[in-house]
C-alpha cells in the first residue's frame, strides 16, 4: 500500500466531511464574556469585539448561550420572546453584526434554542393561562387538581420542589420541570411544535449555522400523567425530591424523536446546519442515540459524563468513548469538560498545585476524543471555580438549594482580559466577581507568555485539525490501566497513539513507540511523569 497516497486521500476525505464533524466549538456565556456598554453585564457587541481572540484559537465555531428577551430568572433559559434580543445584550442589528464578523473570521455561529419551556412572561403563556378554551389553551401542560386538591402527579422539578404550580386564572395546575417561572411547553400539541419550528426558521434565515437544543429529553411528558416510581438507592446523595424518583413519566416520551424529525426536515432546507442536543439524566445514552439516529434526526448530542465527575479517571474516558462506536446510523458525539452549569474542571480534578500541568493534560485529552470538542469560555486560560458567598449568589438553583447545591455562578464569572480594575471585562463592577485566582490568568498576560495555557491550547487545537485520525478517525483502542490512559485513533493509514498519565506518580513506558507529535509535562518514550502525555504517530 502506498501510505502517502492513502494519507492524502484521507485528508481529502476529511475536507469533504461536513464542517462540524470533528469540530472544536467555543461556548460563550454572553453575560460573562465582554461588557461593551458599561452596565456590568456582557453583551453581543462585547462578544463581537472579542471574536478575534476566539478565531485565533483555531476553533471552528462559537456557541452563544441564550441572549433572547427574558426576565432572566434563569439567566436567559427562560425566554419571553424567542425572536428578540434582550436589551441587556443589545438588539437584532447587534446579532447580525456578530454573525457577519464571525463569518468573516471563519467562525460558524451556533445558538441555543430552549423549546422545552418558556418564561411565564411569554405571550404564549399569558394567552394559554387566560382561559381553558383560548386558541393556545393546550400549548402548555395544564391539569386539574386531584379530588383532594393536590397536584395531578408526584412529579418533581429539577430545581427542587413539586413540578406543578397552581394557577388561579384557569383553576388548574401547570407543569414546570425547572423553575415555576419556566412553564413546560406541551410539544405533543402540533401548533406548539409549529410555533417553535417557526422560531428555528427565523434564526436560520438570519444566517446561523446551527443550534444547541436545551434539555431536549424534557420536551414531552406522559399525557396520562402517571406517577413516577421511586428510584432505588444508588449511593448518590439526594439533595432534592427530584433525586428520589425514576424519571419515567415526566419526561423522555417516545414521541420526541418524531418531533426531532420535523426539526431535521427544516434544517435540511438550509446548507451545512449543525444540531446538537443537551441530554442529561440516567438514561442519557439511550436517548442521545435515539435523538441522533441515522440521517433523519440531529447530528450530535452530549450528556454530562465529564461535567459533574469528581475525578478524571481513565475508565470514565474509555467508557464514554465506548458509548459511541463508529457504527452506521449511530450519531456523532460531542464532549465538554466544562459549561455554564457545572463547576470548573480544574477545581474538581486536581489540587491547586497541579493545575498548570493538569490544564494542559485535559486540553490535550479533549482534542484526542472522538467527537466534537466543546471548550467553555476561559477554559483556555485555566479559569477555576470562584467561591461566591451566599449574599452575592445570583443562580436561582443555588439559592433555592443552598448550601447543598454548588452554585453555577462560580463557573459564570467574568472573562479576565487584562489586569485593569474590571479585568478588561467592562468599565464598571461586573455582575459577578472575577475571582482572585482568575485575575492572575488574563488573556493579556498569557498572550505575552509563550509557555502559557492559552498558547498551548492553540497548539493542541491545531494538532487535532492537522491529523485526520484525531480529527474524525475511529477509536481503535482505549485502555485504562491504573492511572494510565491509552487511546489509539485511526483514519485510513494514519494511526495515532495518545498516552496520558492522569495520576501524580510517574509511569514507566515499556511499549511507547512512533514519531512524537506532541509531548507535555516531561513525557518521553521512556516515562510519563505526573500528568504527562505523549501523542505519537505509529504508522504513516
Ligand atoms: C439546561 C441549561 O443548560 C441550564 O442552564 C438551564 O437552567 C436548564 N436547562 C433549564 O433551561
Amino acid at each position: 500500500m502506498n501510505v502517502k497516497t492513502d494519507l492524502k486521500a484521507e485528508v481529502a476525505a476529511s475536507e469533504a466531511l461536513p464542517w462540524w464533524k470533528g469540530a472544536t466549538i467555543y461556548q460563550i456565556y454572553p453575560r460573562s464574556f465582554m461588557d461593551a456598554n458599561g452596565d456590568g453585564i456582557g453583551d453581543l457587541p462585547g462578544i463581537t469585539r472579542r471574536l478575534p481572540h476566539i478565531a485565533n484559537l483555531g476553533v471552528d465555531a462559537i456557541w452563544v448561550s441564550p441572549f433572547f428577551k427574558s426576565p432572566m430568572k434563569d439567566f436567559g433559559y427562560d425566554v419571553s420572546d424567542y425572536r428578540a434580543v434582550d436589551p441587556i445584550f443589545g438588539n437584532l442589528d447587534d446579532f447580525d453584526a456578530l454573525v457577519a464578523r464571525a463569518h468573516e473570521l471563519g467562525l460558524k455561529v451556533l445558538i441555543d434554542q430552549v423549546y422545552s419551556h418558556t418564561s411565564d412572561e411569554h405571550n404564549w403563556f399569558n394567552e394559554s393561562r387566560s382561559s381553558r378554551d383560548n386558541p393556545k389553551a393546550d400549548w402548555y401542560v395544564w391539569a386539574d387538581a386531584k379530588p383532594d386538591g393536590s397536584p395531578p402527579s408526584n412529579w418533581q422539578s429539577v430545581f427542587g420542589g413539586p413540578a406543578w404550580t397552581w394557577d388561579a386564572r384557569r383553576g388548574q395546575y401547570y407543569l414546570h420541570n425547572f423553575l415555576a417561572s419556566q412553564p413546560q411547553l406541551n410539544l405533543h400539541n402540533k401548533d406548539a411544535q409549529d410555533a417553535v419550528l417557526g422560531v428555528m426558521r427565523f434564526w436560520l434565515e438570519r444566517g446561523v449555522d446551527g443550534f444547541r437544543i436545551d434539555a431536549l429529553n424534557f420536551a414531552m411528558h406522559d399525557p396520562q400523567l402517571r406517577d413516577n416510581p421511586p428510584a432505588p438507592e444508588n449511593g448518590k446523595p439526594r439533595t432534592r425530591p427530584f433525586d428520589f424518583q425514576l424519571k419515567q413519566y415526566n419526561q423522555s416520551h417516545s414521541d420526541i424523536p418524531a418531533f426531532i424529525e420535523r426539526i431535521r426536515s427544516l434544517t435540511d432546507e438550509f446548507d451545512g446546519i449543525f444540531t446538537v442536543a443537551e441530554v442529561g439524566g440516567d438514561d442519557a445514552v439511550r436517548e442521545m442515540r435515539l435523538f441522533t439516529d441515522g440521517e433523519t434526526h440531529l447530528n450530535s448530542a452530549y450528556s454530562f459524563n465529564f461535567l459533574y465527575a469528581d475525578k478524571l479517571r481513565p475508565e470514565l474516558v474509555c467508557a464514554s468513548l465506548a458509548e459511541w462506536p463508529d457504527e452506521e446510523r449511530l450519531g456523532w458525539p460531542s464532549w465538554a469538560f466544562e459549561n455554564h452549569d457545572a463547576p470548573r474542571a480544574l477545581s474538581r480534578w486536581c489540587t491547586p498545585e497541579e493545575r498548570d500541568d493538569f490544564a494542559r493534560l485535559k486540553t490535550l485529552l479533549l482534542m484526542c476524543l472522538r467527537g466534537n470538542a466543546i471548550i467553555y469560555y476561559g477554559e483556555e486560560l485555566g479559569l477555576t471555580q470562584v467561591d461566591i458567598p451566599f449574599e452575592q449568589l445570583q443562580d436561582p438553583e443555588a439559592i433555592a438549594n443552598w448550601p447543598l447545591t454548588l452554585s453555577r455562578d462560580g463557573a459564570r464569572t467574568p472573562m479576565p482580559w487584562n489586569a485593569s480594575a474590571c479585568a478588561g471585562f467592562g468599565s464598571t463592577d461586573p455582575w459577578l466577581p472575577v475571582g482572585e485566582d482568575n485575575r492572575a490568568r488574563t488573556v493579556e498576560a498569557q498572550e505575552a507568555d509563550k509557555n502559557s495555557l492559552l498558547h498551548f491550547t492553540r497548539e493542541a487545537i491545531a494538532l487535532r485539525k492537522a491529523h485526520p485520525a484525531l480529527h474524525h478517525g475511529k477509536v481503535a483502542e482505549c485502555r485504562a490501566e491504573g492511572d494510565l490512559l491509552v487511546i489509539v485513533r485511526e483514519a485510513g493509514a494514519q494511526r495515532i497513539e495518545c498516552r496520558f498519565n492522569l495520576g501524580s506518580a510517574p509511569i514507566a513506558c515499556s511499549d511507547c513507540q512512533g514519531e512524537v507529535l506532541m509531548a507535555i509535562n516531561g513525557a518521553s518514550h521512556r516515562e510519563l511523569p505526573a500528568h504527562a502525555a505523549i501523542i505519537t504517530e505509529i504508522s504513516a
